[in-house]
């Protein structure tokens, strides 16, 4: 089919990319017209593991192009997906005005029947709002349809969760547009579920608040381990062999960050309040999470006392492993925190250092991970990048001026720690 995504962000440009492999014809809109040069020249403005070589081969191949016009693609398309940012504004709602000025240039450009389609994370309600935009700014007075198709994607594994969705949802006002949809993620091989709009919408935050849950009720459990002598990890496996329960996003951290997770539960807060109700238990989540970077600054703290003059090595800047985003990322928080105490941080990550470049001063940026530790008098581990458990840990202890390891991902066995010698100071264990 011939789609349009307007907004190239991660969902917009591994959607389309993910569109374009499965055979459809694929035009990506974004107003950030050096990224749209940066497209159209073969470059690739994230990283996301695998999508490279998507976005060149379907490139290559012509299904997929790129252009900073909205009305191009609207033109060329019957389905039109909008992907452009939600962020929060400061009260913890949401700004929906990219969503509002693209829903009227969609109106302004369309001159037959077209499907408008959001993926964007947006309030329950939002879609009432986009149908009566285009309603009102539309010039030819065509038909139309608003669809909500939530993307529940995790970046670092975009691609992946894109091609092998766990399910497909489509949220629609009328039954018309479903078959189209329908035939657009038959390729995808995933079960679809058709529900009322508002539903939709109201999936998407509901599993996003969900699954931020889930990672603040471990890291609670972890401060219960931590203090009776328990392991969260073996608490968690046991928990997690529950088929009700699930193991999968019961890792205890430093605490969750992202894009997404901080962002949704405030606005789902907000939401909920909006309708009357005093969502506690999300505002607990996010409570327990700010908590949880406290405990582990505490940790470093109490362990190495005054921070001033000493240096401490930071391996993670990135909110996850596998990408090189930084927005709301623990591991940055963290060094932010052991900066205003006065310690000097040799930081390394594989991928986002040169994004953490724009936001991260007076720090030195390490190539090497095995050298992060050289002269340091404590190493830190913020973000859970695999390449990280293969450290040369025997080097990493002696370049360190004492063997002090905080470990915030529990990347490594506590026995063999114990055995190479390190004070090593993890999360519920
Ligand atoms: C999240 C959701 O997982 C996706 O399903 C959703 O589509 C996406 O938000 C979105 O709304 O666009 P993402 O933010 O990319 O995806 O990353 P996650 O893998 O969910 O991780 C979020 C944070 O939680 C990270 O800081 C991660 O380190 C942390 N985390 C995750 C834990 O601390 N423990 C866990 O067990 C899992």
């Amino acid at each position: 089919m011939n789609l349009s995504i307007i907004g190239t962000g991660y969902v917009g440009l591994v959607t389309g990319a993910c569109f374009a492999e499965v055979g459809h014809r694929v035009v990506c809109v974004d107003n950030d017209a050096a990224k749209v040069r940066t497209l159209q020249a073969g470059g690739i403005p994230i990283y996301e593991p695998g999508l490279e070589e998507l976005v060149a081969r379907n490139r290559d191949a012509g299904r997929l192009t790129f252009t900073t016009h909205t009305a191009e693609g609207v033109e060329q398309s019957d389905v039109v997906f909008i992907a452009v940012p939600t962020p929060p504004l400061p009260d913890g709602s949401v700004d929906l005005s990219y969503l509002e000025k693209v829903a009227r240039e969609i109106a302004a450009a369309m001159t037959r029947y077209k499907i408008v389609v959001d993926k964007s994370t947006v309030p329950v309600k939002t879609g009432d709002k986009v149908a009566e935009t285009i309603k009102r700014y539309g010039k030819a007075k065509v038909d139309f349809d608003v669809v909500s198709n939530p993307e529940f994607l995790r970046e670092g594994f975009a691609v992946e969760d894109l091609m092998r969705p766990d399910r497909i949802v489509i949220g629609v006002r009328s039954p018309r547009p479903v078959a189209a949809l329908k035939q657009i993620y038959a390729p995808f091989d995933a079960p679809i579920i058709v529900t009322d709009i508002n539903s939709a919408e109201l999936i998407k935050h509901a599993s996003n608040s969900f699954l931020a849950l889930k990672i603040s009720y471990v890291n609670a459990l972890s401060v219960v381990c931590e203090a009776t002598g328990a392991n969260i990890q073996e608490v968690a496996n046991g928990m997690g062999m529950d088929a009700r329960i699930g193991r999968r996003f019961l890792q205890a951290s430093l605490g969750f960050g992202g894009s997404c997770f901080p962002k949704d539960l405030s606005a789902f807060i907000k939401i909920a309040e909006q309708v009357g109700y005093d969502f506690r238990l999300l505002k607990e989540v996010q409570r327990i999470n700010a908590d949880q970077m406290e405990r582990f600054v505490k940790k470093i703290t109490d362990t190495l006392w005054v921070l001033k003059d000493k240096t401490i090595g930071v391996l993670g800047l990135a909110f996850k492993q596998n990408t090189d985003d930084i927005r709301m990322s623990p591991a940055l928080e963290l060094c932010h925190r052991l900066q205003k105490e006065g310690a000097a941080l040799r930081v390394h990550d594989p991928k986002a250092m040169e994004k953490a470049r724009a936001v991260l001063k007076d720090v030195t940026f390490v190539a090497d991970m095995n050298a992060v530790a050289e002269g340091c008098d404590a190493l830190v581990i913020a973000t859970e990048w695999e390449e990280f458990k293969q450290l040369d840990l025997e080097r990493v202890r002696r370049s360190l001026t004492h063997p002090i390891l905080f470990d915030g991902r529990n990347l490594f066995d506590l026995a063999e720690m114990e055995r190479l010698g390190f004070i090593y100071k993890s999360i519920g264990r």
